[in-house]
């Protein structure tokens, strides 16, 4: 029997804008502009520029370093770059990690699935009684937000069934494309409404009083979810990479892109809270949390001069985002489904259908039905989401970083980063970013979790 080869992504281009539509997505536009929110503004952003570079890039780079040099998915690369060790399991916990992640994931898909429909047929902005109400009817429905949260696992998993360069990075390269361009319209009409500049105020002049121990854990779990490190994704998508690939450059451009994005979708969006509320004469709030996007932002639409399309624009940006980073969490689990099941990507697509369904259909039901059953005091959302993102994400990146840095060998991860010396990447960067990994992050991750747990 031939052993068919593995597939690959088809270029650099590809590869890139693959990486970054995992990167991009509710966590830039759902997720940034509301912890943005929640924690004070350009304090909040300063602290997480620095979580980016001192922690999160340096253990990006590494998990993309492991995943090229395992070429598999997290369980078997983890196996085959230390053999017979336990390490193996830690690559199954990323698998059921990415698994859990996409279960909540998609209900808030499934959210913005809605909300564009409800925006193109008039629903949305023809509303006139108040959208908190709006909002909570849905979700709080025992069976609509479940018809949209299979929709878009759907969606997800059809783009996926296509495979790596005909699903994945097709789609990726369109939809991301897509996306800047619409954002950036969004941002422009923002920008341009009278009062605007309160807001873009609040994003770039730090208050140092609202920061805490956990301003620092909310930055760093941010950092994490929005760069989609700590479990497998990266990993799982660098294994399509070629040899000659420049990791650390990639990992580089992909954390700016992220970044960048993240910002933006916050400057579409608070600017133009500030604009309407100063013009309404109330207080500007952005610190409402996740009804930031689903609850404030009509409103400030609706109270626009050419807000209707602004709406249309930006849930359409806001699904197209989250689709980009969907297919990548559902990838690895169907790498591993194909890979230590052996089943045929379609059985490995609908195998992940059916187990993250199951269980997002758990987690949006915590706004209805399930509303009064908890987990450990939060509901089954709140919980997914608190403990993949602030727990496991950062305790996945630690170890991701102690592996690298210490079962590597030294030479082997130079090695590997300067794809065997062939790559002018001067001596001192390498030698940084190894120390980085090795004993700065562990470290850094280990303190804003003492921390946390004494304050
Ligand atoms: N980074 C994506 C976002 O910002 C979500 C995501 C995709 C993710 N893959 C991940 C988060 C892996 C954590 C881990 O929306």
């Amino acid at each position: 029997m031939v052993r068919k080869t593995r597939e690959t992504f088809g270029s650099r281009t590809g590869m890139l804008l693959a990486m970054a539509g995992s990167a991009i997505g509710l966590g830039n536009i759902w997720r940034f502009p509301y912890t943005l929110g929640k924690n004070g503004g350009a304090a909040f952003l300063l602290i997480y520029v620095i979580m980016l570079l001192v922690i999160c890039l340096p253990v990006m780079i590494s998990e993309y370093l492991i995943g090229r040099r395992g070429g598999s998915n997290p369980f078997r690369t983890f196996d085959r770059l230390a053999p017979g060790s336990k390490w193996r399991w830690m690559g199954f916990i990323a698998v059921l990690a990415s698994a859990c992640i996409l279960s909540f994931y998609c209900v808030v898909g499934g959210w913005s699935v809605k909300y564009l429909d409800d925006v193109c047929s008039g629903r949305l902005m023809g509303y006139e009684g108040d959208y908190a109400q709006f909002f909570g009817s849905f979700i709080s429905s025992p069976w609509k937000p479940l018809v949209y949260t299979m929709l878009f696992l759907g969606m997800t998993g059809l783009i996926i069934a296509f495979g790596v360069r005909k699903g994945i990075e097709r789609m990726s390269k369109i939809m991301i494309s897509v996306l800047f361009v619409i954002i950036v319209l969004v941002v422009i009409r923002s920008l341009s409404l009278p009062g605007a500049i309160e807001g873009v105020r609040y994003m770039f002049v730090p208050d140092f009083s609202k920061v805490t121990a956990d301003t620092c854990i909310a930055a760093m779990g941010q950092a994490f979810f929005s760069l989609s490190i700590g479990c497998g994704t990266i990993l799982t998508y660098a294994s399509y990479v070629h040899k000659d690939e420049n990791i650390a450059a990639s990992s580089a451009w992909i954390a700016i892109f992220d970044t960048a994005f993240a910002v933006i979708a916050a400057l579409a969006i608070i600017p133009a809270v500030y604009a309407i509320a100063l013009m309404n004469g109330v207080d500007p709030d952005v610190s409402a949390g996740p009804g930031l996007v689903f609850i404030t932002l009509p409103g400030v639409f609706q109270s626009m001069p050419l807000g209707g399309l602004a709406a249309v624009l930006f849930f359409l940006a806001l699904l197209l985002a989250a689709i980009t980073s969907a297919i990548s969490l559902m990838e690895v689990v169907v790498a591993f489904i194909i890979e230590e099941l052996h089943r045929s990507r379609m059985h490995a697509v609908l195998l992940s259908f059916l187990l993250c369904g199951v269980v997002g259909v758990f987690c949006s039901l915590s706004f209805g039905p399930l509303d009064g059953f908890t987990l450990f005091g939060l509901s089954v959302f709140d919980f997914f989401d608190y403990i993949t993102s602030n727990i496991m994400l950062p305790i996945g990146g630690l170890l991701l970083a102690v592996f690298a840095g210490w079962k590597l060998k030294r030479a082997n991860y130079l090695d590997e980063l300067t794809n065997g010396g062939t790559l002018k990447l001067p001596h001192w960067l390498a030698l940084s970013i190894y120390y980085l990994v090795k004993l700065v992050a562990p470290l850094a991750i280990s303190l804003i979790f003492l921390n946390c747990i004494l304050s």
